[in-house]
């Protein structure tokens, strides 16, 4: 997507063909850092401090974290250690994982001087197919926009949590893809941006990326979603996921359950954008399953944000002796998802909906 008129992706290569570049969105929306990754630890670190964070982009920045480690270390120890590392920089979002076995399916097989080069074209591929699932969801998802768009007047108002944006896949985003689309083709839409505490990924990039675009939209606390569903304004949600089980449980960023909770009482459409590189098909329960990451207490106690002489500082916004608990993520049982946008089309939240528009992973969903 462009960011004042230049295109850019959320990952790519510099003019060396081996730095890997990346936006730090921790400094987003105030500042717009491009930064170096050279070597395997600063690609972790990127993931585990979320200067990129979201599901399909952390499976890509892994992926050229390998490559960066063959570009150094292509023995077998280094393949090793790059995947182990790499793996343990978060826990939740399952396209981590798929992305390095992938990798390592990839490089094990290879002799060490021919891994490097692998990698970096994988790493690129993976990327390239990231953007093309992203945009086929958005195609899929625009039918639902449409149809609302055609039995209404005025704009299609549509709720999103957290960012499931173009930084957080390499573009389009997933949630977002429709929405994008959608605006391509003319038609009116708003957009109701989920504020996300506690790290305010809704306020900082979802915000900034509709900005950015020109696309009306409002910031909302996090718990104004059941209120304006009672009152009409979302006629649609559309949001990301981290990890979706084989059953079709949604597990995303934490509060994603209660928007679900509340559009299931007020009729609302819930949908979740689902690229298949997201869904675990060895896992079928969500609940019991998936690992939930638990971070800092401190992100809950403390607010990040620009004061009136533009410096960007911290502020405490509990008591010295509150300490804050911070689970990041969360499941929605499938019954409460209305459908999943894959890559393939939209699918029922079901073990049955998801088997048959993804027949070639059937069969380990079963086991
Ligand atoms: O903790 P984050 O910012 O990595 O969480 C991101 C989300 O929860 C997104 O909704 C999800 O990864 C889908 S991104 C297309």
């Amino acid at each position: 997507m462009k960011v004042n008129g230049t295109p850019y992706r959320s990952i790519w290569l510099g003019a060396d063909g081996r730095t890997v570049q990346i936006i730090d969105q921790t400094r987003l929306p105030h500042d717009f850092p491009v930064v170096d990754l050279t070597t395997m630890e600063e690609a972790a670190l990127a993931i585990r401090d979320m200067w990129v964070r979201g599901a399909p982009l952390i499976g890509a920045t892994a992926a050229y974290g390998m490559a960066l480690q063959m570009a150094g270390d292509p023995s077998d120890t280094g393949l090793a250690r790059a995947y182990e590392v790499l793996h343990a920089t978060r826990p939740t979002a399952i396209n981590l994982r798929w992305a390095l076995d992938d990798m390592r399916a990839l490089l094990s097989p290879l002799a060490p001087a021919d891994r490097a080069d692998a990698a970096y074209a994988r790493a690129a591929a993976i990327c390239d197919e990231d953007v093309e699932i992203n945009r086929r969801i958005g195609a899929h998802g625009l039918t639902l926009i449409e149809t609302i768009a055609a039995r209404k007047p005025g704009p299609v108002n549509i709720l999103t949590h957290c960012n499931a944006g173009w930084l957080a896949t390499v573009d389009w985003g997933t949630a977002t893809s429709p929405i994008y689309q959608a605006v391509e083709k003319g038609i009116e839409v708003h957009v109701w941006v989920d504020e996300t505490r506690p790290r305010n990924q809704g306020a900082h990039l979802t915000s900034w990326e509709m900005a950015s675009h020109g696309i009306p939209h409002h910031l909302i606390v996090d718990n104004a979603g059941g209120h304006l569903m009672q009152r009409g304004q979302v006629d649609l949600c559309i949001v990301g996921t981290d990890r979706t089980t084989a059953n079709g449980d949604v597990c995303n960023k934490i509060g994603t359950y209660l928007k679900a909770l509340a559009a299931h009482d007020n009729g609302v459409p819930f949908y979740v954008a689902l690229p298949s590189p997201t869904i675990d098909w060895r896992v079928r329960d969500g609940l019991s399953e998936i690992p939930i990451e638990e971070r800092h207490g401190d992100e809950v106690t403390k607010l990040w944000g620009r004061d009136p002489e533009g410096r960007v500082t911290q502020v405490q916004i509990a008591p010295d002796a509150t300490e804050g608990a911070n689970p990041a993520f969360d499941v929605t049982p499938a019954r409460l998802v209305t459908g999943l946008i894959t890559e393939r089309g939209i699918a029922e939240a079901s073990a049955e909906g998801l088997a048959a528009m993804f027949p070639e992973h059937a069969a380990t969903a079963a086991e």
